[in-house]
């Protein structure tokens, strides 16, 4: 990115479809709710509310801003700002633990690709057509029991991120979300309402915003925590390359506002078509990685058009699962094509390959590699936990203390465009509450 000449986008309406793009996807459906599920529902999804908005919202704006400032790839932007404000280069080590998370992340991110591009296929063929919950699980275990099934869907969804990124079609991926985003609302919205027909859907609303705070720990915030920077797609440097692209004129906190409602809300309602589902059917909320795929074909599977429901559902699922792993691939091959003697297309191949390697550990990791085991988790569990509970975290914690010292108080007022008083209550979340927020979560979580 940082090699072209810096083009801006051309409105505000191209930004908040790039972001949105690299914000809505696997997390938002697959991880938040098989989460929510795992983690006991509602107290895990207020606390997520809670950090999405007074963590999330100020390491957002504070991540585009940062880029906005620097015109440069994360790392440099970093080091550059900080040596021109008197600090230390060794803030330039944010950045480089933002593209470690994301090259960890989409290892595993294409192996969930992988499965949706499998359901999408699955659904064409009728597979789940009348199927009830037992067998609906079965083909799931079958599939996870099939190392070479894994393999060639993870592959075929590498081989389209790789297609992708080296045809430079990205910006008509994001022109193209402007149509399929809301169609994945619209879907959603069939499932929501099929769930709310199944008789089982207040006991769904009951599970995910009547909390028992008894069955709140410090490993259920961390978790929630972990969730909003994975689904914001926070503490990657991600959004702060995205921000050097942004014009002078865009208004930081309104598109911020915007993008988090949008993320959160696909993931609301995406939690809202799932567990009406899970409790009809006498399934367990915990079920782990798999929910959204034992769940939702069984609605599929039995209701009017469903097949073609069914399709465009898990085809929507992998669109927005495409535009996030480019976003992810993005920083690896630009740290490669700048750090290494590496062309554009080589970078992007030897990253790809990397990654590769690196899901096919994550896939194993759900059959014959089940008991190789990092600090008692298996590659796939420990990689996300890895990523999500400690790099985003702490990176996102570096970029919003960095952006609280190294940049000029005034001149962040002017740039937010907010008076004095909404500046000292901004200044409160960004200087105060996000930190201390982050480091108390990390801590009680790691206890
Ligand atoms: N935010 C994306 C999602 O919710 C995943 C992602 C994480 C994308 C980090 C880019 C960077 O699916
Ligand atoms: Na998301």
């Amino acid at each position: 990115m940082a090699k072209l000449a810096h083009a801006q986008w051309s409105s505000r309406m191209g930004f908040v479809l790039a972001a949105a793009g690299s914000a809505v996807g696997l997390g938002n459906i697959w991880r938040f709710s098989y989460m929510t599920g795992e983690s006991g529902g509602a107290a895990f999804v207020l606390v997520y509310l809670a950090c999405v908005t007074l963590v999330g919202l100020p390491i957002l704006v504070a991540e585009w801003m940062i880029g906005r400032r620097g015109q440069k790839n994360p790392i440099n932007t970093m080091a550059d700002l900080a040596t021109s404000h008197g600090r230390s280069r060794a803030w330039a080590t944010i950045g480089i633990s933002g593209v470690l998370a994301a090259f960890l992340i989409l290892s595993f991110y294409s192996v969930i690709g992988g499965w949706s591009l499998n359901y999408t296929l699955g659904s064409v063929i009728g597979t789940f057509n009348g199927q009830d919950s037992d067998a609906v699980g079965a083909i799931f275990d079958n599939l996870l029991g099939n190392p070479t099934a894994l393999l060639l869907w993870h592959t075929a969804f590498m081989v389209l991120v790789v297609g992708i990124v080296a045809r430079g079609v990205t910006k008509g991926l994001e022109a193209a979300s402007r149509i399929l985003m809301p169609a994945l609302v619209v879907l959603l919205l069939i499932l929501v309402g099929y769930g709310m027909a199944s008789g089982h859907f207040g006991e769904a609303l009951t599970f995910m915003f009547n909390p028992d705070w008894e069955a709140l720990d410090g490993g259920v915030v961390l978790a929630a925590m972990g969730q909003a920077f994975f689904t914001l797609s926070l503490g990657m440097g991600i959004m702060m390359a995205y921000g050097s692209y942004l014009g002078e004129d865009v208004n930081l906190i309104s598109t911020a506002r915007t993008v988090i409602i949008l993320d959160t809300a696909i993931a609301l309602l995406a939690g809202l078509a799932i567990f009406p589902i899970v409790f009809a059917n006498g399934l367990s909320a915990s079920e782990g990685p798999g929910l959204i795929f034992v769940t939702l074909p069984l609605a599929f599977g039995n209701m009017a058009g469903g097949t073609i429901l069914g399709l465009m559902f898990f085809l929507l699922l992998t669109f927005a699962a495409l535009t996030s792993a480019i976003s992810l691939l993005e920083p690896v091959v630009e740290t490669l094509e700048e750090r290494t003697s590496l062309s554009r297309t080589g970078s992007t191949l030897v990253s790809a390959i990397a990654v590769w390697v690196l899901g096919v550990a994550a896939l194993l990791s759900f059959n014959v590699w089940s008991d190789v085991l990092f600090f008692g988790l298996n590659i796939f569990d420990f990689l996300d936990t890895f990523t999500s509970k400690i790099l985003l975290p702490l990176t996102g914690l570096g970029a919003i203390i960095f952006f609280s010292i190294c940049l000029d108080k005034e001149e962040a007022r002017k740039e937010l465009r907010l008076d004095i008083y909404d500046f000292t209550l901004w200044n409160l979340l960004a200087k105060y509450v996000a930190p201390l927020g982050v480091i108390v979560v990390f801590l009680t979580g790691l206890i």
